[in-house]
């Protein structure tokens, strides 16, 4: 008893540095401003899932964004468009978003959040199912970053889409690849399947030189790197 006591302060004494780190982060490379709080408050006023990426994850984007001169980007899931702020924001002058979303409702919030970030300049929602759009965005590519956060069972053929849109130099980021761990694990469901499969393919495709980084969800998820090789 006492043992499990001393254990159990320990553990929540760990949990509260990692916080502490996390918030320490965020305060000092990536406060969130007035576009980005506003669509987080936009999404959850209709009622939308809070499974947007964290604020050191939006910063990492735009760190890679930045690392590959990224002036054209694609995204893969837009929910309520905090994801596509912070990717609009890398982009200089001129330079352009898309993003690709099944779900209309979510759409219409991601242009509405867009406007109000002053991003509508050069972010773009296309609505439609991605596997759908993904063919049609041959002529605008190629994309220097892409990022893959929508429906997991197809994330293989995001991750194949990726490629082909893509040029040597570029940046490939899917989130959600270490979901507690199960992503190592046998897929138990379609969900993790694709995610494992992208994980394999990411690890060892040789055009690809990748890593999967814990950031998110008390550094149990995050998402898995690829820069593809010249
Ligand atoms: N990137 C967002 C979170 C995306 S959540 C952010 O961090 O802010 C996943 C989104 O993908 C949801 O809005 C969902 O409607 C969308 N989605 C699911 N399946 C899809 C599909 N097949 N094609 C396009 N979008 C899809
Ligand atoms: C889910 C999807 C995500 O993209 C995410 O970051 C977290 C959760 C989900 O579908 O549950
Ligand atoms: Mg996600």
């Amino acid at each position: 008893m006492a043992n499990n006591d001393a254990e159990l302060t320990y553990l929540q004494q760990q949990q509260r540095t990692r916080h502490q780190i996390e918030e320490g982060i965020i305060s000092a490379f990536a406060p969130e401003d007035e576009g980005l709080r506003n669509a987080l408050t936009s999404a959850r006023a209709a009622g939308l899932p809070a499974i947007q990426i964290s604020p050191i994850q939006g910063k990492l984007l735009q760190v890679l964004a930045a690392a590959c001169n990224a002036r054209n980007i694609l995204e893969i899931g837009a929910l309520g468009g905090y994801s596509g702020i912070w990717l609009a924001r890398a982009l200089p002058t001129g330079g352009r978003l898309i993003t690709l979303e099944i779900n209309p409702e979510h759409a219409a919030i991601v242009r509405n959040s867009f406007e109000k970030a002053g991003a509508s300049d050069r972010a773009e929602v296309r609505v439609g199912k991605a596997l759908d759009l993904l063919p049609h965005l041959e002529s605008e590519a190629p994309f220097d970053l892409v990022f893959i956060d929508a429906d997991k069972p197809p994330y293989p053929q995001y991750l194949e889409w990726a490629l082909r849109l893509t040029r040597p130099g570029s940046i490939i980021i899917a989130d959600n690849c270490i979901r507690g761990g199960k992503a190592f694990l046998p897929p138990q469901d379609e969900a993790m399947a694709g995610i494992v499969e992208l994980n394999r393919r990411m690890a060892s495709d040789p055009r690809l030189v990748s890593l999967v980084l814990a950031m998110d969800e008390d550094y149990t998820d995050g998402f898995a790197i690829a820069v593809v090789k010249h």
